[in-house]
């Protein structure tokens, strides 16, 4: 992939997100089109532990959502709607990428009140005020900071009072993912021609400028048992993964809250109100 040196352009990421990314993927391998928003090119394994590590937060990180509308940020093939759809009164995905949206209008089809929208972040296509909940899972690393910084603005905007973010962002200081070799060699700060952008984000300036645009944080946890087992046990064919990896969300689940361990985490789950 060839830099292009220039300014963000969200055509050129909806372009990439939309049609590269899900090229040649049938409409029904769900499968395959999780791994292709998730983990491209990794063992199916490691896409599987982060999965349920995600899901683990879910369910201790959001509040009950029976009778409430829920933003679905960035919402990629639709796999947090499809988790969300039963929870909640009112679901709607954003998406820049149509290519993805439509994926995602498939997965929800059975789902009345699951709306998709085709949109970007830092112009997000709702009204003021309008959800009690917004998810956003595995995008801001996606988008340089003056992108990130609308969308937190966006965000804050489209909650309404006391409303609640929960956001999942990459550990920059992660003692793991930042020297494991070859992790994503493409988490260059920079928009390749093909319209990929990747950044390795320091979640302290993410969560400086949210705090900047009123939204607090109130909770946060970490995955420092799974980015072990990934990162030491990964390329070893010999390695129960699967085993490894239950005794590692195990551990993430009672401990992952424990702030000591977090340098050791790939990612970080937060969860933040609107102020
Ligand atoms: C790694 S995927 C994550 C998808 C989904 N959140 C999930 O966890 O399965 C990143 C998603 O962000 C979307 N995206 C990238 N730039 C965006 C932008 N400026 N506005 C909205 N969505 C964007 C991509 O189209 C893609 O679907």
């Amino acid at each position: 992939m060839t830099s292009t040196g220039t300014l963000y352009d969200a055509a050129g990421a909806a372009r990439y997100w939309g049609e590269e990314r899900l090229d040649g993927i049938g409409t029904a391998d769900h499968d395959a089109e999780d791994a292709a928003v998730l983990n491209q090119g990794k063992p199916r394994e490691i896409s599987a532990a982060y999965a349920q590590w995600e899901t683990d937060c879910l369910h201790a990180m959001l509040p009950d959502l029976t009778g409430r509308s829920v933003l679905d940020l960035g919402c990629g093939v639709g796999r947090i709607l499809t988790w969300l759809a039963p929870r909640a009164s009112e679901v709607v995905g954003v998406d820049v990428a149509p290519g993805m949206v439509a994926r995602a209008r498939a997965r929800v089809a059975g789902f009345r009140h699951v709306e998709l929208r085709v949109g970007d972040m830092a112009a997000v296509p709702a009204p003021d005020g309008h959800f009690d909940q917004v998810v956003c899972l595995g995008v801001f690393e996606h988008v340089p900071a003056a992108h990130r910084r609308r969308a937190l603005e966006e965000i804050r905007r489209v909650l309404r009072p006391e409303g609640e973010l929960l956001l999942e962002l990459n550990n920059a200081e992660s003692a793991l993912l930042c020297e494991a070799a070859g992790d994503n060699p493409h988490r260059t700060g920079e928009q390749f021609e093909n319209g990929y952008f990747c950044e390795l984000v320091t979640a302290g300036d993410v969560l400086s400028v949210a705090q900047e645009v009123g939204l607090r944080e109130t909770d946060r946890t970490a995955n420092p048992f799974y980015s072990a087992v990934r990162h030491a046990a990964s390329g070893d064919p010999e390695e129960d993964l699967p085993g490894l990896f239950a005794h590692a969300r195990a551990l993430d689940a009672r401990l992952g809250r424990g702030r000591a361990m977090h340098r050791l985490a790939d990612q970080f789950m937060v969860r933040l109100v609107r102020t």
